[in-house]
């Protein structure tokens, strides 16, 4: 049995070039795909899987991520006096409880591997999930809460996966796979970013992952990698070996909302999702589809 995971990390202090100029005063985890900000999506999926402490790594400009997770009085007020209890209902449920989420400064966006590093004195010596609000997963139970089934049983690191085009392997982390079991392929091998004739695999890293605490150690060399930056995925990999360490075969359908199209379909996909919605996205989409 492996310990409980109760904290999850939730790195939201990348620039967000990708999506200039929406994203010059506006966090890009606070892009609404419908109606929802990516952040809620990522914190609800935690809130599921179990976890108690929401601990998030921000930058400049990312204030009004916090402000989303607090309460909004004026706001409140108003659609109290206009009994708008749908509203005020659907805001409520915006609020973790008092004194579980903790904000960090990632003082400069030196990776992805920096931010979690920077949130280590939070997490302490127990496992911890680490989300990316842009990688959004329409799937239930949600990714983690699968996650956290699986890794009762085997422990260790975790890393959601899920098989990309051979050609895009450029774009992830991949893994080497060894042996599987259902869901779990053990990870014998894990590189960044690397080119189609050179990738072990088509098993892609996705924006989910269960780590163990000696991660940290690892992330304070500050070893640079693809891009320069300080990768999650390269500590990652040198894990291999010292712990169980597993991919697993999510049962959903990931949207990179870090790119333009992703996002996009994203919003598509959870609009086709939404029974108040469905019927007139499907008959705008059939109207374009003519052309
Ligand atoms: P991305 O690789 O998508 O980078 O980060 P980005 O800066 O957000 O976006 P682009 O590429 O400039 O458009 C993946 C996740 O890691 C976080 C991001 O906030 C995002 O959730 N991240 C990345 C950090 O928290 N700090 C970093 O230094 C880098």
């Amino acid at each position: 049995m492996s310990a409980p995971i109760r904290k999850a990390i939730f790195p939201v202090g990348g620039l967000g070039t990708r999506f200039l100029p929406a994203t010059k005063s506006m966090p890009k985890e606070m892009l609404p795909v419908v109606d929802k900000p990516l952040i809620q999506y990522a914190v609800d999926e935690a809130r599921e899987a179990g976890i108690e402490e929401f601990i998030f790594v921000t930058g400049r400009g990312k204030a009004s991520i916090e402000d989303h997770f607090d309460h909004a009085y004026e706001l409140q007020d108003m659609l109290t006096n206009r009994r708008k209890d749908d509203a005020l209902t659907l805001l409520a449920e915006t609020i973790p409880a008092p004194g579980n989420m903790a904000f960090i400064r990632q003082q400069e966006p030196l990776g992805l591997g920096h931010a979690v590093w920077c949130a280590r004195n939070f997490v302490g010596d127990e496992p911890v999930a680490v989300l990316l609000a842009d990688d959004l997963i329409l799937s239930a139970p949600g990714c983690l809460k699968q996650m956290v089934a699986a890794h009762g049983a085997v422990g260790g690191n975790m890393l959601a996966v899920m098989e990309v085009a051979p050609a895009e392997t450029a774009s992830y982390g991949v893994i080497a796979p060894g042996g599987a079991d259902g869901r779990l392929v053990q990870v014998d091998g894990l590189v960044e970013k690397p080119k189609p004739q050179e990738a072990p695999s088509n098993l892609a890293v996705i924006g989910r992952y269960i780590i163990q605490p000696a991660v940290f150690d690892d992330l304070a060399r500050m070893e640079r990698g693809a891009g320069d930056e300080i990768q999650l995925t390269d500590a990652l990999a040198r894990q291999i070996g010292k712990h169980p360490f597993h991919g697993f075969k999510f049962d959903g359908t990931r949207f990179d909302c870090g790119n333009k199209t992703g996002f996009l379909e994203a919003n598509i996909a959870f609009a086709l999702a939404r029974p108040d919605m469905a019927a007139g996205v499907r008959k705008i989409i059939h109207s374009y589809a003519k052309d």
